[in-house]
Order: C-alpha cells, then sequence, then structure tokens
C-alpha cells in the first residue's frame, strides 16, 4: 500500500473533498466465509424485464430530456447558474406531474412557501396533489415524506438542507454530500423519484453538486444566457436513458414554454438580404437547428485589427480569415472582424466553417447570400470544403422551414425540397453572394 496526500479527487476535479477512510479488518477475509443462501437464482440477462416505471411530467421538453419521465426511486440533480430558471422549471413540472395523479411533495428552503406560491400561480402551477414545506433540517424532511407518501419528491435546493449530525453549514461540501446520500437512500427505501436541485456557477466553485454527480441516477443541466429567452436543457449523466436529447424552452412572463419549433426563434428578428448574414443549419445535441451568422468587418488603422467571436470559436475565426485571405481572395489585415451567432446558441462544430466564411466575405465585399438559401460545411486549410456529419437531416429541417437552396459539400446526397449547390471550395461557395 502506498500512501500518499492527495488533495483534489481524479473523478470529478474538486480540491478538498476526499477524505481519510479506515480499512475495515473483516474484509479482505471473505474467503473464510460460508455462502449464504441466494434470496433469488440468477437469471438469464434476456428474462430480465426492465422497468418502465416513470412518472411524466407532462413537459414534453423536459419528458424527452429524461426519456419519458422521472424513474421510480431515482434521483435526478438538475444543475444551473442562479436564476436561470430551475426552481420555475421544477414547480412547472411538479404541476404536471400532480395534475397525472402523482403526489408530489415540494422542500423549498431557498425561497418561502408564500414566494413560491405567487410564482406557481403566475406560471399556473397549483395543484391540490402539490404540497410543499419550507423546513430545511433532514430529519423533518423524512418525517414529512413518511407523512405523506409522496411519488416524487423535491428538493429546492440541496445547498439550504443541512443534517445536524453533521459538521458544517448548510452548502458546505460535507452537508451537501451527506444530506444528499441520505436523500438517495431514502429516495431507494421509499420508492419516491426524487428531484435535489443544485446551484453550479460557471467555474464550478460553489462547493457540492459537481461533487454529487456519483451519487445520483441522472444529471441534468439548464443553460442559457440570461439576456435571452431560450433556455436549454441536457442530461449530462442518465442511468435510464439517453444523454443525447436536448430539451428547449423561452422563459416567457408566464414561465418557461416548450419550443418544438426553435429555428424559428432564433431566425425571428433575421432581416433577409442582408450584408454579413448567413443561415446555418447547424447539430445540437442531435436536433437539427437554424441559426444566423453574422460577420462584421470594419477598416481600420490599427497595427492589430480585433478579432472578436461571439457564440463561436475564436481560434476558428483567426483560422477561417486565414484561409479566406490566402485561398478566396479575401482580405481582412487591416480591418476589424466580428462574428455572431445571434438568438443565444453557442456553436462549436466545424460543420458551421462555411457559413462563417460566407458571412465575412459577404461583410467585407457589401455582398448579400439570396434570401431562402442556407451554408453549410467544413472548410479545410486548403480552402476545400468538406462533408459534415447528419447533412440529410440539417437540409431537410431548412427546407421545411422555407429555405429552397443550400450550398453544401461536394458529396452531399440529393434531399428532397431543397435545390442544392455543392460546391468544391470556399472560393466557389463565395460566388453565392451578389
Ligand atoms: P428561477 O426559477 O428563480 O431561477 P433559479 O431557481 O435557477 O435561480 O428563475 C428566475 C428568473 O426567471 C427570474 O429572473 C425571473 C424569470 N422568470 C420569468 O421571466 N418568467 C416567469 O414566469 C418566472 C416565474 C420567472
Ligand atoms: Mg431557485
Amino acid at each position: 500500500v502506498v500512501l500518499r496526500w492527495q488533495g483534489r479527487c481524479t473523478e470529478c476535479g474538486e480540491w478538498g473533498s476526499i477524505e481519510e477512510e479506515h480499512a475495515d479488518p473483516a474484509v479482505g477475509q471473505l474467503g473464510v466465509l460460508g455462502a449464504d443462501q441466494p434470496a433469488a437464482p440468477a437469471r438469464p440477462l434476456g428474462a430480465v424485464r426492465p422497468e418502465a416505471a416513470r412518472h411524466a411530467t407532462g413537459l414534453g421538453e423536459l419528458d424527452r430530456v429524461l426519456g419519458g419521465g422521472l424513474v421510480r426511486g431515482s434521483v435526478t440533480l438538475l444543475g444551473g447558474e442562479p436564476g436561470i430558471g430551475k426552481s420555475t422549471l421544477l414547480v412547472q413540472a411538479l404541476a404536471g406531474l400532480a395534475a397525472r395523479g402523482a403526489t408530489c411533495l415540494l422542500v423549498s428552503a431557498e425561497e418561502s412557501p408564500e414566494q413560491v406560491h405567487l410564482r406557481a400561480a403566475r406560471v399556473g402551477a397549483l395543484h391540490d396533489r402539490l404540497l410543499i414545506t419550507g423546513d430545511p433540517a433532514l430529519a423533518r424532511i423524512v418525517g414529512h415524506v413518511d407523512a405523506v407518501r409522496p411519488d416524487v419528491l423535491a428538493v429546492d435546493s440541496i445547498q439550504t438542507i443541512h443534517h445536524p449530525e453533521v459538521a458544517g453549514v448548510a452548502g458546505s461540501l460535507t452537508q451537501v454530500r451527506e444530506c444528499a446520500t441520505a436523500l438517495v437512500r431514502l429516495s431507494k427505501e421509499r420508492d419516491v423519484a426524487t428531484v435535489l436541485v443544485g446551484h453550479v456557477t460557471k467555474d464550478g466553485s460553489l462547493a457540492g453538486p459537481r461533487s454529487l454527480e456519483h451519487v445520483v441516477d441522472t444529471v441534468v443541466s439548464f443553460e442559457g444566457d440570461r439576456h435571452h429567452g431560450l433556455r436549454m436543457l441536457r442530461a449530462l449523466k442518465h442511468r435510464f436513458g439517453s444523454t443525447h436529447e436536448l430539451g428547449l424552452f423561452e422563459m416567457t412572463a408566464a414561465g418557461l414554454a416548450g419550443l418544438e419549433d426553435p429555428s424559428r426563434l432564433f431566425l425571428a428578428d433575421r432581416r433577409p438580404g442582408g450584408c454579413g448574414s448567413v443561415v446555418a443549419p447547424v447539430m445540437e445535441s442531435g436536433r437539427p437547428l437554424l441559426v444566423e451568422v453574422q460577420a462584421l468587418v470594419s477598416p481600420t488603422q490599427a497595427p492589430m485589427p480585433r478579432r472578436a467571436a461571439q457564440a463561436l470559436d475564436g481560434a476558428r475565426l483567426g483560422m477561417l480569415l486565414a484561409v479566406l485571405a490566402r485561398h478566396a481572395g479575401v482580405d481582412c489585415a487591416s480591418a476589424d472582424v466580428w462574428a455572431s451567432v445571434a438568438g443565444g446558441v453557442r456553436v462549436s462544430e466545424p460543420a458551421t466553417d462555411l457559413a462563417v466564411a460566407v458571412a465575412v466575405a459577404s461583410a467585407a465585399h457589401d455582398l448579400a447570400v439570396p434570401d431562402g438559401t442556407v451554408v453549410v460545411g467544413e472548410v479545410g486549410l486548403g480552402g476545400e470544403v468538406r462533408q459534415v456529419p447528419q447533412i440529410e437531416r440539417r437540409i431537410a429541417e431548412a427546407a421545411r422551414l422555407g429555405f429552397t437552396d443550400a450550398v453544401v459539400p461536394p458529396t452531399t446526397p440529393d434531399v428532397p425540397g431543397s435545390r442544392l449547390q455543392r460546391v468544391a471550395t470556399l472560393e466557389e461557395a463565395l460566388a453565392v453572394a451578389r
């Protein structure tokens, strides 16, 4: 055995979360134990019936991410930055569950029951089967669970609950972990589907939630740009389903509304036919979305012109400017270049390269891409246009929204409802802007 000091958890990257444990001398001597009678014989894997007992919330976008709803006896961590809308999503989900016959218990230790009532009334989430308590003491929460016998327990937030037998104040790493572990045990024992809300800051510095990821069954993250109404929900870990689903919501005056047609929101304020504007079909967690890529090119005398990328990869923008200069005759060496994706969605895939490059060229030369055209493709260092994953789904989504023309990589197969302009090089692609 090698003993050494370790300050950082190799699993979650958290500092100071590792505690010393003393080995139980009985462990390691299993060889001397007698055999216990098994409760049930082992069975063929194929004969095991998966538990399909889920509580649907009725919020389509949430159920999509959960794979159909909350699984009985499971624990879901709902993480996100403060103010993003976790409590709103939670109360709407609980009202949906209650409306479907589930008894729900909300432990709201962060906001008073009166405050939650006001919010719930505003978003139409009051229901007789949705019960609330403001009690933050863990032992009394267990008491409430035994009194109410809920199907669903929600704790908002895990950072405000405390366990009197554990050291530290509510929200400290030990408290958060011990309380979560106790709630996980409670949830399994009572067969209650539990949702724990956890605040996470951008740098993950707020104690707790990240260290809970291996304690809970499912981790969903609620994200978005506070300045835009768009909210994205993703599963980061899911023991009972896929982690590739994306849920989209819009924060409105009446709470969160599921966005079944997000592309329309992203393109709502677009000025068709404007210079420096290109519509690109991107994939977000397996969902095709149409976004508007914008560029602004402005001459400057400065020795170091500015390059600014918003909601796009800045290094990729630099690379595209070099390829534009070298292979397509678009020189931005004495101009400031801004490029952005409008609407609050962050795009990081190389499939948007061609759209960004065409937007910059369109801005630099005061040319417009014809209305009704989308642009998609990866750009290589030689100025060649390369194929991207799921090209047909991207073009089909564009066609569905009335974009009849698409500038695409040369190997793209035909897609019904769309006129394709296959381009082998960036230079060929630029010819579409007039
Ligand atoms: P909240 O759910 O309290 O966030 P969290 O629990 O993640 O901290 O949401 C807070 C924000 O949402 C707040 O700035 C106001 C806004 N909001 C709306 O825009 N519409 C609504 O109907 C509600 C309830 C909140
Ligand atoms: Mg909250």
